[in-house]
């Protein structure tokens, strides 16, 4: 898995992207385009909108791989996307992943235990060159149809 992680703020919230996690859903850069754009580099530019919208946005990021937190709050609250700690629910999505919501801990295909928050968005079509999870290649066919 990728683990690159990039940050990128505005003095007050700092993005983070974790290219790994991401299942190319295109929510960010077609619903905040000011702040996501994929087609300039950097990708992020956190002053082309308000904090409040940054975060509001960053929330409906379904596969994890935006978070943020506030500046002053950095190491204490990064921005939820799902309510924490001991339960999570289960979405099975039309020809997607299928995404944990909520925080947990599975067991990988090596026998290695990971720690899982917010959203997990799994593989369920088999192309995702990112297993277990999901990075978007199911968009090349139709899954659970
Ligand atoms: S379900 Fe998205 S890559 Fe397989």
């Amino acid at each position: 898995m990728d683990e690159t992680v990039k940050e990128y703020t505005n003095g007050e919230v700092t993005i983070v992207w974790k290219p790994g996690l991401c299942i190319h859903s295109s929510h960010c850069w077609k619903e905040l385009g000011e702040v996501f754009n994929p087609n300039k580099r950097p990708w992020v530019n956190p002053y082309g909108a308000s904090t409040e919208k940054i975060i509001n946005q960053v929330k409906k990021c379904p596969g994890g791989a935006l978070t943020c937190y506030l500046n002053d709050q950095k190491g204490k609250e990064e921005t939820k996307q799902a309510e924490p700690s001991g339960n999570f629910s289960i979405e099975i999505t039309d020809g997607g992943p299928l995404l944990v919501h909520g925080n947990f801990t599975f067991k990988n295909m090596d026998g290695t235990l990971i720690d899982r928050k917010n959203i997990t968005a799994f593989c369920r079509c088999g192309l995702s060159k990112n297993q277990p999870y999901c990075d978007g290649s199911h968009k090349l066919k139709s899954v659970g149809k």
